[in-house]
């Protein structure tokens, strides 16, 4: 269970702005005094590079940086050695690609669905350009979900890398990654998870999902910004190509352009690291599993069964995932433009996104390329909820427009 005006005292922001009401937790997550500190501790007390200091400080560095891959392999359950530090899910999901260029071909299929996030299709898009891999989308039903069936009818053996979030960022389809593994592995095909909107939310174990590949960013859970992980499972890591070259990442080079690189998961990250946000991403991920991220799930999954009941009940709003059980709520006030909508909401002090939240072949699927996008965290509550639904049902064309600020 979570005490959830406990758990609030933990953010400063909600002391510094007391009025807010932040449904924003897909885009970036708020964060905890805690992460704060560990940044702050860095940067007042302990600064130095990694992997390149002999003083006593640089080595305190060290192990605080390599032993954060032991706080993500507990949190994902994996070997601490596949654990690589990237700068964001885009950069883990780009490096997953580009990193098995070596392990496709011209004509090899990249399945996919149409409710992913740009950073989990134009890397993909890019191989298409650059070796001709073709990409293919599985059917997703009108709430961004994929069937097991409809996977199982979109894979065939060209198919060689199958890409997928683990919870999409606009309808929060819970997509069955462990079925769809099963498969994919069945037919000779890897799977690239996007963790972006699972990991902070849900217990996630890649060892349980069966994935190759696993993206995540640290700010969509507590952590700092510029730095996320690509889990990778070593035996692939061993057989791929770096992204990025240079200091750190090689063990030595010679003058007619020998490169002699470094084992996993050191390979892959080339030039100084976001030391002080990989050190405050482990603050991150020992304060989420102290809260225990079966209460995290359990909890987000009442707040927004009771969210989604109350906006049911609005005659002006539409919902584009009515059925869905997780992640954000999707919705417009109707006949209003979902960016003048959300500007109304913000003039209530109530922040949500709007657009088409990087999902932009999503319209495809759910027939809208723009929504609002209302995302919760742990750290919500009832209340916050109520603003918001109360705030939804003044939404009309009169009151939206010119709202802006
Ligand atoms: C599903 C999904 N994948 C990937 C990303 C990219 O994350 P980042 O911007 O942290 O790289 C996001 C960000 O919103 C996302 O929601």
């Amino acid at each position: 269970m979570i005490s959830v005006p406990t758990v609030r005292k933990d953010f400063p922001i909600f002391t510094n702005q007391p009025d807010l009401v932040y449904l924003d937790s897909a885009a970036t997550s708020l964060k905890p005094q805690c992460v704060i500190d560990a940044v702050t501790a860095f940067y007042t007390t302990h600064t130095s590079n990694v992997h390149r200091g002999d003083y006593a400080i640089a080595a305190e560095n060290d192990a605080l940086y390599d032993g954060t891959r032991k706080t993500v392999a507990s949190f994902i359950n994996c070997d601490p050695r596949e654990v690589i530090f990237t700068h964001n899910a885009t950069a883990s999901l780009n490096q997953a690609a580009h990193g098995l260029k070596p392990l496709l071909k011209e004509g090899d299929v990249i399945l996919t669905t149409k409710a992913e996030h740009a950073s989990n299709l134009l890397p993909w898009f890019s191989l298409q350009k650059e070796i001709g891999v073709k990409v293919e989308y599985a059917e997703l039903d009108s709430q961004g979900r994929l069937t097991e069936e409809n996977f199982l009818k979109a894979l065939h053996e060209g198919v060689k890398v199958v890409a997928l979030a683990g919870v999409t960022n606009v309808t929060g389809a819970v997509q069955p990654i462990r079925a769809v593994t099963k498969a994919a592995h069945a037919a000779g095909a890897y799977v690239v998870c996007d963790g972006a909107q699972s990991v902070p939310h849900m217990p996630v174990d890649v060892r349980d999902l069966g994935v190759d590949f696993l993206a995540f960013s640290a700010h969509k859970m507590c952590g700092p910004g510029g730095t996320g992980v690509l889990y990778g499972r070593r035996e692939l890591l061993e057989r791929m190509d770096p992204v990025f070259f240079g200091g750190d990442m090689n063990a030595r080079f010679s003058s007619d352009g020998t490169i002699i690189l470094k084992e996993p998961p050191v390979r892959f990250e080339a030039g100084t690291p976001a030391i002080e946000g990989v050190i405050g991403m482990r603050a991150a991920i020992e304060y989420l599993q102290k809260i225990g991220m079966e209460n995290i799930h359990a909890y987000e999954k009442e707040l927004r069964a009771y969210f989604l009941a109350q906006m049911k009940k609005l005659d002006n709003i539409q919902i584009y995932n009515p059925d869905n059980e997780y992640g954000p709520v999707a919705f417009n006030a109707k006949g209003v433009f979902s960016q003048d909508a959300a500007g109304y909401l913000a003039s209530r002090n109530i922040a949500v996104r709007s657009g088409n939240h990087c999902a932009k072949i999503l319209h495809e699927v759910i027939g809208t390329d723009s929504t609002i996008r209302a995302s919760l965290y742990f750290y919500n509550t009832k209340e916050e909820i109520d603003r918001c639904v109360a705030a939804c049902s003044e939404i009309s064309l009169e009151n939206a427009i010119g709202i802006f600020f």
